[in-house]
Protein backbone atom coordinates (compact mmCIF):
# COMPACT_ATOMS: atom_id res chain seq x y z
CA UNK A 1 0.00 0.00 0.00
CA UNK A 2 1.22 3.28 -0.70
CA UNK A 3 0.43 6.90 0.67
CA UNK A 4 -1.42 8.91 -1.60
CA UNK A 5 0.62 12.46 -2.86
CA UNK A 6 -2.28 14.36 -0.89
CA UNK A 7 -1.90 12.44 2.05
CA UNK A 8 2.07 12.86 1.92
CA UNK A 9 1.56 16.52 1.43
CA UNK A 10 -0.75 16.89 4.39
CA UNK A 11 1.38 14.39 6.92
CA UNK A 12 4.20 16.56 5.94
CA UNK A 13 2.30 19.62 6.10
CA UNK A 14 1.17 19.22 9.21
CA UNK A 15 3.79 17.52 11.21
CA UNK A 16 7.11 17.40 9.19
CA UNK A 17 10.37 17.97 9.30
CA UNK A 18 11.18 15.12 11.80
CA UNK A 19 9.74 12.10 12.95
CA UNK A 20 10.45 10.35 15.94
CA UNK A 21 9.55 6.08 15.42
CA UNK A 22 10.40 4.14 17.79
CA UNK A 23 10.82 0.56 17.03
CA UNK A 24 11.69 1.51 13.24
CA UNK A 25 13.62 -1.69 12.78
CA UNK A 26 11.13 -3.93 11.94
CA UNK A 27 7.18 -4.60 11.51
CA UNK A 28 4.49 -2.09 12.15
CA UNK A 29 7.50 0.64 13.13
CA UNK A 30 9.45 -0.21 10.33
CA UNK A 31 6.68 -0.03 7.70
CA UNK A 32 5.27 3.25 9.04
CA UNK A 33 9.00 4.82 9.05
CA UNK A 34 9.17 3.86 5.45
CA UNK A 35 6.26 5.72 4.74
CA UNK A 36 7.12 8.72 6.22
CA UNK A 37 10.46 8.62 4.68
CA UNK A 38 8.66 8.65 1.40
CA UNK A 39 6.14 11.41 2.57
CA UNK A 40 9.72 13.67 2.74
CA UNK A 41 9.98 13.07 6.59
CA UNK A 42 13.16 13.47 8.41
CA UNK A 43 13.55 10.45 10.99
CA UNK A 44 15.12 9.31 14.03
CA UNK A 45 14.65 5.70 14.45
CA UNK A 46 15.21 4.30 17.66
CA UNK A 47 15.67 0.67 18.72
CA UNK A 48 17.76 -1.83 20.78
CA UNK A 49 19.74 -3.53 17.54
CA UNK A 50 22.06 -0.76 16.28
CA UNK A 51 23.04 -2.80 13.03
CA UNK A 52 19.31 -3.17 12.38
CA UNK A 53 18.91 0.37 12.41
CA UNK A 54 22.04 1.17 10.33
CA UNK A 55 20.61 -1.12 7.14
CA UNK A 56 17.07 0.55 7.91
CA UNK A 57 19.05 4.21 7.22
CA UNK A 58 20.87 2.63 4.41
CA UNK A 59 18.06 1.48 2.83
CA UNK A 60 15.72 4.93 3.34
CA UNK A 61 18.40 6.77 2.96
CA UNK A 62 19.60 5.23 -0.82
CA UNK A 63 15.54 5.48 -1.67
CA UNK A 64 14.02 8.77 -0.47
CA UNK A 65 16.02 12.29 -0.46
CA UNK A 66 16.18 12.32 3.53
CA UNK A 67 18.13 12.61 6.62
CA UNK A 68 18.06 9.96 9.25
CA UNK A 69 19.31 10.12 12.90
CA UNK A 70 19.77 6.14 14.29
CA UNK A 71 19.39 5.92 18.23
CA UNK A 72 19.77 2.51 19.57
CA UNK A 73 18.20 2.80 23.03
CA UNK A 74 16.74 0.36 25.08
CA UNK A 75 13.58 1.81 26.53
CA UNK A 76 12.76 -0.64 29.56
CA UNK A 77 16.49 1.19 30.69
CA UNK A 78 16.89 3.99 32.79
CA UNK A 79 18.22 6.66 30.16
CA UNK A 80 16.78 5.15 27.02
CA UNK A 81 14.27 7.83 26.63
CA UNK A 82 16.39 10.89 27.69
CA UNK A 83 19.14 9.37 24.51
CA UNK A 84 16.25 9.54 22.07
CA UNK A 85 15.31 12.96 23.84
CA UNK A 86 18.74 14.22 23.24
CA UNK A 87 19.44 13.01 20.12
CA UNK A 88 16.71 15.07 19.06
CA UNK A 89 17.50 18.37 20.61
CA UNK A 90 17.16 21.31 18.29
CA UNK A 91 15.60 19.03 15.40
CA UNK A 92 12.11 20.61 14.26
CA UNK A 93 10.56 17.41 15.24
CA UNK A 94 6.62 17.53 14.52
CA UNK A 95 5.77 13.56 15.23
CA UNK A 96 6.00 10.91 17.85
CA UNK A 97 5.62 7.26 16.53
CA UNK A 98 5.94 4.96 19.67
CA UNK A 99 5.93 1.56 18.42
CA UNK A 100 8.44 -0.18 20.26
CA UNK A 101 6.76 -2.60 22.32
CA UNK A 102 5.80 -6.76 22.73
CA UNK A 103 4.08 -8.94 24.09
CA UNK A 104 4.15 -11.72 26.26
CA UNK A 105 2.08 -15.07 27.03
CA UNK A 106 1.10 -17.76 29.10
CA UNK A 107 -0.21 -19.07 32.07
CA UNK A 108 -0.06 -15.66 34.56
CA UNK A 109 1.30 -17.21 37.23
CA UNK A 110 4.16 -19.40 35.42
CA UNK A 111 5.66 -16.21 34.05
CA UNK A 112 8.77 -14.35 35.43
CA UNK A 113 7.57 -11.12 37.36
CA UNK A 114 10.98 -9.46 36.12
CA UNK A 115 9.83 -10.05 31.85
CA UNK A 116 6.35 -8.84 32.90
CA UNK A 117 7.41 -6.14 34.29
CA UNK A 118 10.09 -4.80 31.57
CA UNK A 119 7.48 -5.57 29.11
CA UNK A 120 5.44 -2.49 31.60
CA UNK A 121 8.62 -0.36 31.31
CA UNK A 122 9.03 -0.53 27.72
CA UNK A 123 5.09 -1.03 26.10
CA UNK A 124 3.68 1.94 29.17
CA UNK A 125 6.59 3.54 31.13
CA UNK A 126 8.84 4.64 27.93
CA UNK A 127 5.50 5.58 26.06
CA UNK A 128 4.27 7.87 28.47
CA UNK A 129 8.03 9.40 29.18
CA UNK A 130 8.14 9.96 25.24
CA UNK A 131 4.51 11.16 25.26
CA UNK A 132 4.60 13.37 27.65
CA UNK A 133 8.08 15.03 26.65
CA UNK A 134 6.63 15.68 23.09
CA UNK A 135 3.16 16.66 24.27
CA UNK A 136 4.72 19.85 25.96
CA UNK A 137 7.01 20.50 23.34
CA UNK A 138 4.25 20.22 20.58
CA UNK A 139 2.02 22.16 22.50
CA UNK A 140 4.63 24.95 22.82
CA UNK A 141 5.04 24.69 18.87
CA UNK A 142 1.28 24.86 18.60
CA UNK A 143 1.16 21.70 16.25
CA UNK A 144 2.58 18.11 16.61
CA UNK A 145 1.47 14.41 16.24
CA UNK A 146 1.20 11.98 18.42
CA UNK A 147 0.95 7.81 16.87
CA UNK A 148 0.87 5.37 20.08
CA UNK A 149 0.43 1.48 19.48
CA UNK A 150 -2.56 -0.30 20.94
CA UNK A 151 -4.01 -3.38 20.14
CA UNK A 152 -7.23 -5.10 18.93
CA UNK A 153 -6.44 -6.50 22.82
CA UNK A 154 -6.68 -3.63 24.63
CA UNK A 155 -10.44 -3.21 24.19
CA UNK A 156 -10.68 -6.42 27.04
CA UNK A 157 -9.13 -8.97 29.41
CA UNK A 158 -7.06 -11.84 27.50
CA UNK A 159 -6.57 -14.78 29.67
CA UNK A 160 -2.73 -16.05 28.50
CA UNK A 161 -1.73 -12.82 27.48
CA UNK A 162 -3.21 -10.85 30.62
CA UNK A 163 0.12 -8.12 31.49
CA UNK A 164 0.25 -7.23 27.53
CA UNK A 165 -3.42 -7.02 26.97
CA UNK A 166 -3.63 -4.80 30.22
CA UNK A 167 -0.39 -2.87 29.00
CA UNK A 168 -2.68 -2.22 25.46
CA UNK A 169 -5.48 -0.77 27.38
CA UNK A 170 -3.49 1.80 28.96
CA UNK A 171 -2.49 2.96 26.33
CA UNK A 172 -5.50 2.86 24.64
CA UNK A 173 -7.41 4.83 27.72
CA UNK A 174 -4.23 7.27 27.14
CA UNK A 175 -4.34 8.09 23.62
CA UNK A 176 -8.26 8.42 23.89
CA UNK A 177 -7.76 11.07 26.40
CA UNK A 178 -4.80 13.05 25.04
CA UNK A 179 -6.37 13.46 21.83
CA UNK A 180 -8.79 15.39 23.41
CA UNK A 181 -6.87 17.16 26.14
CA UNK A 182 -4.16 18.13 23.21
CA UNK A 183 -6.55 18.79 20.23
CA UNK A 184 -7.28 22.19 21.17
CA UNK A 185 -3.29 23.11 21.19
CA UNK A 186 -3.25 21.81 17.52
CA UNK A 187 -1.45 18.79 18.70
CA UNK A 188 -3.56 15.34 17.47
CA UNK A 189 -3.01 12.04 18.92
CA UNK A 190 -3.84 8.31 18.04
CA UNK A 191 -4.46 5.08 18.90
CA UNK A 192 -3.61 2.37 16.63
CA UNK A 193 -4.87 -0.89 17.55
CA UNK A 194 -4.24 -3.32 15.19
CA UNK A 195 -5.07 -7.33 15.11
CA UNK A 196 -2.42 -9.97 14.31
CA UNK A 197 0.46 -8.72 12.16
CA UNK A 198 3.25 -10.58 10.71
CA UNK A 199 6.47 -8.91 12.21
CA UNK A 200 9.26 -9.90 15.10
CA UNK A 201 5.81 -9.81 17.44
CA UNK A 202 4.66 -13.33 16.93
CA UNK A 203 7.82 -14.84 17.63
CA UNK A 204 8.96 -12.53 20.80
CA UNK A 205 5.86 -13.07 22.37
CA UNK A 206 5.64 -16.78 21.73
CA UNK A 207 2.33 -16.91 20.15
CA UNK A 208 1.20 -18.95 17.28
CA UNK A 209 0.18 -15.66 15.23
CA UNK A 210 -3.60 -16.49 12.76
CA UNK A 211 -5.30 -14.47 10.78
CA UNK A 212 -2.63 -12.17 10.70
CA UNK A 213 -2.22 -8.90 8.07
CA UNK A 214 1.31 -8.02 7.04
CA UNK A 215 2.70 -4.46 8.14
CA UNK A 216 2.15 -2.90 4.63
CA UNK A 217 -1.34 -3.47 4.79
CA UNK A 218 -1.36 -0.91 8.56
CA UNK A 219 1.16 1.42 7.87
CA UNK A 220 -1.07 3.46 5.54
CA UNK A 221 -4.69 3.40 7.34
CA UNK A 222 -2.53 4.43 10.18
CA UNK A 223 -1.04 7.25 8.89
CA UNK A 224 -4.46 8.60 6.82
CA UNK A 225 -5.96 8.60 10.24
CA UNK A 226 -3.51 10.87 12.36
CA UNK A 227 -5.48 13.87 12.63
CA UNK A 228 -8.89 12.73 11.53
CA UNK A 229 -9.88 10.18 14.37
CA UNK A 230 -8.98 9.10 17.88
CA UNK A 231 -8.43 5.40 17.23
CA UNK A 232 -8.01 3.44 14.11
CA UNK A 233 -8.73 -0.07 13.59
CA UNK A 234 -6.14 -0.51 10.27
CA UNK A 235 -6.98 -3.27 7.86
CA UNK A 236 -10.52 -4.97 7.19
CA UNK A 237 -10.15 -8.08 8.94
CA UNK A 238 -8.56 -5.57 12.11
CA UNK A 239 -12.50 -4.16 11.70
CA UNK A 240 -14.46 -7.04 11.64
CA UNK A 241 -13.19 -8.66 14.79
CA UNK A 242 -14.07 -5.71 16.60
CA UNK A 243 -17.41 -4.91 14.79
CA UNK A 244 -18.41 -8.83 14.90
CA UNK A 245 -17.71 -8.44 18.67
CA UNK A 246 -19.21 -5.25 18.81
CA UNK A 247 -22.41 -6.11 20.53
CA UNK A 248 -21.55 -8.88 22.58
CA UNK A 249 -21.05 -7.86 26.42
CA UNK A 250 -18.22 -7.63 28.25
CA UNK A 251 -17.12 -10.21 29.82
CA UNK A 252 -18.20 -12.48 26.98
CA UNK A 253 -15.57 -10.99 24.87
CA UNK A 254 -13.36 -11.91 28.00
CA UNK A 255 -14.25 -15.49 26.91
CA UNK A 256 -14.15 -15.16 23.37
CA UNK A 257 -10.19 -14.24 23.98
CA UNK A 258 -9.77 -17.03 26.46
CA UNK A 259 -10.50 -18.98 23.51
CA UNK A 260 -8.51 -17.32 21.03
CA UNK A 261 -5.33 -16.66 22.63
CA UNK A 262 -5.59 -20.23 24.61
CA UNK A 263 -5.38 -21.60 21.14
CA UNK A 264 -2.60 -19.47 19.92
CA UNK A 265 -0.54 -20.19 23.17
CA UNK A 266 -1.58 -23.75 23.13
CA UNK A 267 1.89 -25.13 22.05
CA UNK A 268 2.92 -23.74 25.60
CA UNK A 269 0.93 -26.15 27.61
CA UNK A 270 1.59 -29.45 25.81
N1 LIG B 1 2.29 -7.71 15.64
C1 LIG B 1 1.08 -7.69 16.17
O1 LIG B 1 0.30 -8.64 16.04
C2 LIG B 1 0.61 -6.46 16.90
C3 LIG B 1 -0.77 -6.25 17.03
C4 LIG B 1 -1.21 -5.13 17.71
C5 LIG B 1 -0.30 -4.23 18.25
N2 LIG B 1 1.04 -4.48 18.12
C6 LIG B 1 1.97 -3.51 18.72
O2 LIG B 1 2.67 -2.86 17.70
C7 LIG B 1 3.96 -2.46 18.17
C8 LIG B 1 5.00 -2.91 17.18
O3 LIG B 1 4.99 -4.34 17.13
P1 LIG B 1 5.53 -5.13 15.86
O4 LIG B 1 4.49 -6.11 15.48
O5 LIG B 1 6.03 -4.19 14.84
O6 LIG B 1 6.71 -5.94 16.55
P2 LIG B 1 8.23 -6.20 16.10
O7 LIG B 1 8.31 -6.55 14.66
O8 LIG B 1 8.75 -7.18 17.10
O9 LIG B 1 8.95 -4.78 16.32
C9 LIG B 1 9.22 -4.28 17.60
C10 LIG B 1 10.18 -3.13 17.50
O10 LIG B 1 10.40 -2.58 18.81
C11 LIG B 1 11.81 -2.56 19.10
N3 LIG B 1 11.97 -2.78 20.53
C12 LIG B 1 11.58 -3.85 21.24
N4 LIG B 1 11.94 -3.73 22.52
C13 LIG B 1 12.58 -2.55 22.63
C14 LIG B 1 13.20 -1.83 23.70
N5 LIG B 1 13.27 -2.37 24.94
N6 LIG B 1 13.76 -0.62 23.45
C15 LIG B 1 13.73 -0.10 22.21
N7 LIG B 1 13.16 -0.72 21.16
C16 LIG B 1 12.60 -1.93 21.36
C17 LIG B 1 12.38 -3.70 18.23
O11 LIG B 1 13.76 -3.55 17.93
P3 LIG B 1 14.92 -4.22 18.84
O12 LIG B 1 14.54 -5.65 19.03
O13 LIG B 1 16.19 -4.00 18.09
O14 LIG B 1 14.90 -3.45 20.10
C18 LIG B 1 11.55 -3.53 16.96
O15 LIG B 1 12.07 -2.48 16.19
C19 LIG B 1 4.10 -3.05 19.57
O16 LIG B 1 3.79 -2.04 20.51
C20 LIG B 1 3.05 -4.14 19.61
O17 LIG B 1 2.59 -4.37 20.90
C21 LIG B 1 1.53 -5.56 17.43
Amino acid sequence: MKLPDSEKNRLKQKYGQWAIVTGASSGIGLELATQLAGAGFNLIVVARHLEKLQAVEHELTSKFKIEIKVVDADVSQSGGCDKIIQAALGLNVGLLVVSAGYGTSGVFIETSLDAETNMLKVNCEALLALSHYYSRQFVRQKRGGIILMSSLVAFQGVPYSANYAATKAYVQTLAEALAIELQPHGVDVLAAAPGPIESGFGERANMKMAMSLKPSQVGVPILKALGRRTTVLPGLLTKILVYSLRTVPRWAKVRIMEKIMGGMTQHQRK
